[in-house]
């Protein structure tokens, strides 16, 4: 079941013509990332890269923005975990307005990387999402390697 997240774009989170900041978003995308990587791994998770983050849409003020999160695939410590953001209308349609891909890492009490259990797709939609997250994580490792340690560290 993914993690769920509701909030409204209030006038403290919108620019002067009424649109939503972008950061905003992303710290609420980092906040519904984050606990369903902690509710995954039942422990404390530090972000360790943003893979991808694209704004599909914008949001207006007053608007109710849901944001749906789920982990994709996990590592030995690690786990990637999607985050679809939509705007939901009053009629209860809704529209996409960001996607987003984020890497935790599971941590002990001082920080230090911990095993999480190995992530197992349930149905057919959950196996293509893992084998397409398969081709993230390999990318990332080349990016790294050939980049450097901070090439795709948020
Ligand atoms: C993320 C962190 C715990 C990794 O620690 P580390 O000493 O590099 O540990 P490791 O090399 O054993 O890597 C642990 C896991 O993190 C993954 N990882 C580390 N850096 C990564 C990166 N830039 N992108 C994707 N994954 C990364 C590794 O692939 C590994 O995954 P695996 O166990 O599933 O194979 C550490 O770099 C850290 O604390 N960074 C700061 C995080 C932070 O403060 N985030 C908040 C942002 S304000």
């Amino acid at each position: 079941m993914p993690t769920r997240h509701v909030q409204i774009a209030m006038y403290s989170n919108v620019n002067g013509v009424g649109r939503l900041f972008g950061g905003r978003l992303m710290e609420w995308v980092d906040i519904a990332g984050a606990v369903e990587a902690r509710r995954y791994a039942h422990s404390d998770v530090t972000l360790a890269a943003v893979d991808s983050l694209e704004f599909l849409a914008p949001v207006q003020l007053n608007e109710v923005v849901a944001l749906e999160a789920e982990v994709t695939w996990t590592g030995r410590t690690s786990m990637e975990i999607r985050v679809d953001s939509y705007v939901e209308r009053l009629d209860g349609s809704r529209h996409q307005v960001n996607r987003a891909y984020l890497i935790y890492v599971a941590v002990d009490p001082d920080g230090r990387p911990v095993s999480v259990r190995p992530f197992e797709p349930a149905d057919g939609r959950q196996r293509a999402e893992w084998e397409e997250a398969c081709g993230r994580n390999a990318a990332r490792k080349a990016r790294r390697q050939h980049q450097g340690p901070s090439a795709d560290r948020a």
